[in-house]
């Protein structure tokens, strides 16, 4: 009796352990399916584990870009927590390009929220409203802390807190040696009403975006090959409307970048493998 009672605990503890394996694999994959800022460079506090620059100011993440109360509507990125940059900006189209269709716009929109911190103007760690209680200030502070573990081809410069001049990461204010952003689509020419888009490109050399209507806005995307076609997701690449100019869906950073994402390198909404995320846009 005893030994079979024994054998029936073992088989229960053996069924019970099989199935916490089980589990504990569902969990682990599950983690392992996301993919979270926390693993990239853009966690910037103290938890960075990639091997890049971490501020020893502030375990939390989101701080450095978001704000739950008291964000700047004045930049055009979800509850932004950081001052925009004063810069003057030399646009690629005074760069010369012969061949350029689209009108450039200032820079404004999600894309002055990255070079808040890109153009090499403003301390990586200012803020408008600082971690716990009593941290704001609508004019942006820069948090107490310093950088550690700089690395020497990153971008960061621990004496000032800023993007080290002359790094890859520092797009400075001249933007005539990168890729067009605050620029109309495929030279510009469509309209969007509900799920339509209307008229023609301007340069045909262009695949035809999606669009929908979400809150009275009329918002576009380009379909990738990744994830569902018809869906708006992040891995299509995000195009950008103004509230004034009438200039249509438009080219910005975060078209291309996801600054979340840890599915490919340097924040690409999809891989670039092949050249595929220029194919995406681009009919060549
Ligand atoms: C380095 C700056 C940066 C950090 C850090 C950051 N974000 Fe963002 N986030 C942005 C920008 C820029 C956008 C706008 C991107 C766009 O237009 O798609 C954004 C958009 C979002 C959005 C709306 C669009 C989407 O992709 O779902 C959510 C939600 C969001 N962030 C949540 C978070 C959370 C939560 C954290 C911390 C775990 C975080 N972000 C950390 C820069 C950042
Ligand atoms: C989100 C869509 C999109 C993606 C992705 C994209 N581009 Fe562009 N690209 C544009 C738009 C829009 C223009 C402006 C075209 C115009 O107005 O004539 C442009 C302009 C250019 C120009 C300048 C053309 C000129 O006439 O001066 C080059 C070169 C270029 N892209 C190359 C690339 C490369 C290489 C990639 C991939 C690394 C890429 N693009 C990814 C949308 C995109
Ligand atoms: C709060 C400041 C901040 C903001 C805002 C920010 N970044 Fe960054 N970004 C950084 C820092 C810091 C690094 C890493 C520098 C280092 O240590 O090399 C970085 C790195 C990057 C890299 C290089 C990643 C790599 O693998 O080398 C890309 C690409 C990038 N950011 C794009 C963006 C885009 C696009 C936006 C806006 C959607 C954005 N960032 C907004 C601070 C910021
Ligand atoms: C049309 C697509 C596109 C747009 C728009 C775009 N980028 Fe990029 N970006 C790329 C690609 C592709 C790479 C990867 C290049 C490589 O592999 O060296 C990249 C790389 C970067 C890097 C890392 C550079 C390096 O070599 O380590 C930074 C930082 C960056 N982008 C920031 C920005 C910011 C800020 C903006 C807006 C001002 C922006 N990007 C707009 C496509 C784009």
């Amino acid at each position: 009796m005893r030994t079979e009672g024994n054998l029936k605990l073992r088989a229960l503890m053996a069924a019970l352990v099989s199935t916490a394996a089980v589990l504990a694999s569902f969990a682990s994959f599950d983690a392992s399916a996301q993919t979270s800022i926390k693993d990239s460079k853009h966690n910037l506090g103290s938890t960075n584990s990639t091997g890049t620059s971490k501020f020893d100011g502030t375990t939390e993440v989101c701080v450095f870009c978001h704000t739950p109360h008291g964000a700047n509507t004045n930049v055009s990125a979800p509850l932004w927590n950081k001052t925009a940059p004063t810069t003057t900006y030399n646009m690629y189209s005074t760069g010369g390009s012969y061949s350029i269709d689209g009108t450039e716009a200032t820079v404004g929109s999600v894309s002055l929220a990255c070079l808040s911190c890109h153009d090499g103007s403003l301390a990586v760690a200012t803020m408008i409203n600082q971690p716990g209680s009593g941290g704001y200030d609508a004019n942006g502070a820069v948090l107490a802390g310093s950088w550690t573990n700089p690395i020497a081809d990153g971008g960061i410069d621990p004496a000032t807190g800023k993007m080290r001049a002359g790094a890859i990461q520092n797009l400075t204010g001249d933007l005539r040696n990168d890729h067009p952003i605050s620029i109309q689509y495929c030279g510009g020419g469509l309209t969007g009403s509900g799920t339509t888009v209307s008229g023609t490109c301007v340069d045909a050399d262009f695949k035809l975006p999606a669009t929908k209507l979400v809150n009275g806005n009329q918002v576009f995307w380009v379909d990738t090959a990744a994830g569902t076609t018809g869906q708006r997701e992040k891995t299509d690449l995000s195009l950008y409307t103004r509230s004034t100019g009438g200039l249509g869906p438009m080219v910005e950073c975060a078209s291309c970048h996801d600054p979340h994402t840890t599915a490919n390198p340097t924040f690409l909404r999809v891989s670039n493998s092949g050249s595929g995320l220029c194919l995406s846009c681009h009919t060549k």
